[in-house]
């Protein structure tokens, strides 16, 4: 074993014997030190226990940071607040990627880029006729991006960092494609195809809204929460979905099969579906008088009634998306004159989970989902395309982790251990005598 200085690593030893490790303590930028257990098995023969993974870290990451006790978040150092105010969303996809702030020229070559790849290959279309017309959108979604390596075949070169970064391209150009044309299908409308010379959030409004007879009237106020609700969508670190991207693209699977494999993930009420889940519990209230009963069941440990839209694995205060979320309801509604009884229902089950012990103790904050259903709602989105909303912001996350995971030389395939309590080993018994 190497000679340590004890300062710098924690030691485990096992009981009973005299065999210890030491576990080296590594130290990021930000954030509390990480003890280091890639010896453990070598050195102790043992292995970490740790279900949900919420005590370890899986990678190395240069990219979101978040300080869930502070209520902090950055993404490439760059306050969450900071970029809601000032930044695009297509800046905010170029600082995932690359690192830094785009100059101008930069800005310029990266979003003619995108804009270049926003339209589908004419045979996915196609694929639509096999859906049935009351798909879920995310089931759409799921299906047609991971076809799309069936376009696009020298993608699996993904030793290529140019096709790489073509592959990162074409997801983030062509997912607000996919994800209007998932709508228009259920809705038996035609399919609107991109036009390069609006916004990027302003040309998606225009695939769902838009109908070839009629004129589109772009309007400021949605492109801007569009935007706004991308870019606090962008990406939250190694959560359940980019960790279901990470860990397929760890076994070498082209970027569009792990990014398929992301929006499966993020497809759960536990994760990006809670935004659908929020609304649905709101309409299923209908009405304040409603709430203490409702809290009642959330209470009980036997009802699996969650307050959907609350709690984090990492915030353990206000999830700073949240608040954001909650200014720009009050400013969207407000802006667009729609007056919506959800909204004084979300506010006063808020008011009375932030002052019940049960949320208080758990340290139970709103989260990210908590409002934006209702923007949603107002800017005329279906219950059933919010999931789908948010796949479309995190594919630029996604993909960014995943360029990031392929060139990290620590990268190796993803493969984590158990705690087996099965059977012992035992004797195939014949049927006949069973
Ligand atoms: N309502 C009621 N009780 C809750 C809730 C909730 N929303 N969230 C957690 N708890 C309780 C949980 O039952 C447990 O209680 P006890 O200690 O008595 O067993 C305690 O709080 C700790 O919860 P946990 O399940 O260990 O926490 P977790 O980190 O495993 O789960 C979570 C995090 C987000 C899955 C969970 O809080 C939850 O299901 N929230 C509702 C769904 C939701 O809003 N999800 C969106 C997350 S933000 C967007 C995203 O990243 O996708």
């Amino acid at each position: 074993m190497d000679k340590v200085n004890n300062a710098d690593h924690a030691t485990l030893t096992l009981p009973g014997s005299n065999r210890s490790a030491q576990l080296k303590l590594l130290s990021g930028t930000l954030g509390p030190q990480v003890a280091d257990i890639r010896k453990l098995q070598s050195d102790l023969g043992i292995f970490t226990f740790d279900p949900g993974y919420g005590e370890t870290a899986s990678c190395e990451s240069k990219i979101t940071y978040i300080d869930g006790d502070a209520g902090v978040l950055l993404y490439r150092g760059y306050p969450i607040e900071q970029l809601a105010e000032k930044s695009t969303f297509l800046e905010v996809a170029y600082l995932l990627m690359y690192g830094e702030l785009p100059t101008s020229a930069e800005f310029e070559t990266f979003s003619t880029g995108i804009t270049r790849h926003t339209m589908l290959h004419e045979q996915i279309r196609r694929f639509w006729e096999g859906f049935r017309r009351d798909a879920h959108p995310m089931a759409v979604l799921c299906g047609v991006v991971g076809a799309m390596s069936a376009f696009y075949p020298e993608s699996v070169n993904i030793n290529d960092p140019r096709e790489r970064e073509i592959s990162a391209y074409r997801l983030i150009a062509k997912i607000p494609t996919i994800t209007a044309w998932a709508y228009k299908y259920s809705v038996g409308q035609p399919f609107m195809y991109p036009r390069n010379d609006l916004s990027y959030a302003e040309n998606f409004l225009y695939m769902m809204n838009a109908v070839p007879p009629e004129s589109y009237r772009k309007n400021p106020i949605l492109e801007r929460a569009m935007d706004l609700i991308m870019i606090l969508h962008a990406d939250h670190e190694q959560n359940a979905s980019t960790s279901t991207v990470r860990l397929a693209g760890s076994t070498g699977a082209n970027p569009f099969a792990c990014i398929a494999s992301g929006i499966a993930a993020l497809w759960g009420p536990a994760h990006g579906g809670a935004n659908e889940a929020v609304l649905k519990m709101l309409e299923e209230i209908g009405d304040k008088s409603k709430i203490p009963a409702f809290i009642a069941e959330v209470k009980d440990k036997n009802s699996h009634t969650k307050l959907m839209g609350f709690g984090h694995r990492v915030y353990k205060n206000f999830d700073p998306r949240a608040k954001i979320m909650q200014r720009t309801c009050y400013e969207v509604l407000g802006e667009l004159g729609v007056k919506d009884p959800l909204l004084d229902l979300a506010i006063e089950l808020e008011k009375i989970a932030l002052n019940d012990d049960y949320f208080v103790s758990r340290k139970l904050y709103p989260n990210v989902d908590f409002y934006s259903g209702i923007i949603l709602k107002a800017m005329g989105f279906p219950t059933t395309m919010f999931t789908p909303l948010f796949a479309m912001a995190r594919t630029t996350g996604w993909i960014s982790q995943w360029m990031e995971m392929i060139e990290d030389p620590l990268q190796r395939i993803g493969r984590p251990r158990q705690l087996y309590t099965g059977a012992p080993q035992r004797d195939y018994v014949e049927m006949a005598a069973r």
